[in-house]
């Protein structure tokens, strides 16, 4: 027999668990059903969840039952209970779903080409996998629009937003901004500004994390739609890492690698899903937007040297890097190293700024290196 002491005796009579479909998951105190269920891989499907954001319980995908009680709760917003036995995916529930994304389905568009002109919409994905029955009624969407909203990147479609309000509450909770905001009742729900002012004449700081949250894409970015770009679904996403500041977020650019005569070309970026990187899904507005750098006409895209005249001529990497070898050897040797100063960027990667120091000081024997960020 094995011994325990008072404190394992404690300890186990700590673990809590839940059955999930026959399945037994130990959740910690605060856990909801549905953060058990995702860690044990049983899928629930969600909408209006976000891991960043307090749970709503608006959208009702979630709905699973309980054993022992009549009604069926909101997985994301119910908290696990020790001993509670989940059911998520019974007739009940089944029917249930199909029911729900019919009738979301009702007064939305239904083609993926009209729907899906953005991001890959959620709810089409979700009415296909669940079998949503397509033929029920149709209805317009009676939401309003901020159709003429003058602001560059953001845009906003009515008829395929189905008032999950993860934008708001991404806007109010994680950038504390709160620009937008839900407005009016029942079908006519809609996405408001104040006044319905552009986005430009409110808080906003175009940070598009309202775009990035975005179920169906009816927060969506205004670039790639007036460039006639291909849907994301097409596109390659290629990880990187933003080079506007110093803090390293991680991003996803967008490419559309037919582009450019098959060289490719960045035509979006989005953000690596939320707990996946340290910037954790969010990005500030130039990550986001300002992109069009990256294939500008008039970037520098390959070194140059000056020639006997003082000008800049294209050379190659081999030469550029010779040149200036020779040039810091060159001036170490006839006035010392310390007549040498690197200074290096923010805007580099940690580990370029390292490299920095260490050609400065363990190379040159110098300790005239310098970083913008220090001042
Ligand atoms: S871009 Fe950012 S700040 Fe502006 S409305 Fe969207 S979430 Fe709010
Ligand atoms: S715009 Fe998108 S995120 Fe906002 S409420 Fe509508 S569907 Fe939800
Ligand atoms: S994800 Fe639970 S109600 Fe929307």
């Amino acid at each position: 027999m094995i011994e325990r002491t008072e404190h394992d005796v404690q300890a186990r009579a700590a673990i809590k668990s839940i059955d999930i479909d026959g399945h037994s998951v130990a959740f910690s105190a605060g856990e909801t059903i549905l953060e058990a269920a995702q860690r044990a891989g049983v899928e629930i499907p969600t909408l209006c969840h976000d891991p960043r954001l307090e749970p709503a319980g608006a959208c009702r995908t979630c709905l699973v039952e309980v054993e022992g009680q009549n009604r069926m709760v909101p997985a994301c917003k119910t908290p696990a209970a020790d001993g509670a036995k989940i059911l998520t995916e019974t007739e009940r529930v089944d029917r249930h779903r199909k029911t729900l994304l019919a009738l979301y389905l009702t007064d939305h568009p239904r083609d993926r080409e009209v729907a899906e002109r953005g991001a890959p919409n959620e709810l089409l994905d979700m009415a296909d996998r669940y079998g949503a029955p397509r033929n029920w009624g149709t209805m317009e969407s009676k939401r309003d629009a901020r159709d003429t909203d003058r602001n560059p990147y953001i845009h906003f479609n009515a008829d395929t937003c189905i008032a999950c309000a993860r934008c708001t509450r991404y806007c109010e909770e994680v950038e504390g901004v709160s620009a937008i905001t839900l407005a009016g009742r029942g079908a006519e729900t809609t996405i408001a500004t104040a006044d319905s002012l552009s986005l430009l004449d409110t808080t906003c700081e175009m940070c598009g994390g309202c775009v990035d949250v975005c179920p169906t894409g009816a927060m969506g970015e205004k670039m790639p739609l007036t460039r006639s770009a291909k849907p994301e679904r097409e596109l390659k996403k290629v990880r990187s890492t933003c080079n506007f500041c110093g803090v390293g977020c991680q991003l996803d650019l967008n490419v559309d690698e037919e582009a450019e005569g098959g060289n490719g070309r960045v035509v979006k970026v989005t953000s690596p899903p939320p707990g996946t990187t340290t910037n954790d899904g969010n990005l500030c507005v130039k990550g986001r937007f300002a992109y069009d750098f990256i294939h500008h006409e008039e970037r520098i895209t390959s070194p140059l040297v000056r020639n006997e005249n003082g000008d800049l001529v294209e050379t190659s990497w081999d030469n550029a890097l010779r040149v200036a070898a020779d040039g810091l050897r060159g001036v170490a040797e006839r006035h010392g190293a310390n007549a040498l100063g690197f200074v290096s960027s923010s805007r580099c990667t940690v580990e370029e700024n390292y490299l920095v120091q260490k050609l400065s000081r363990a190379v040159f024997k110098t300790n005239n290196v310098h970083q913008c960020a220090a001042t």
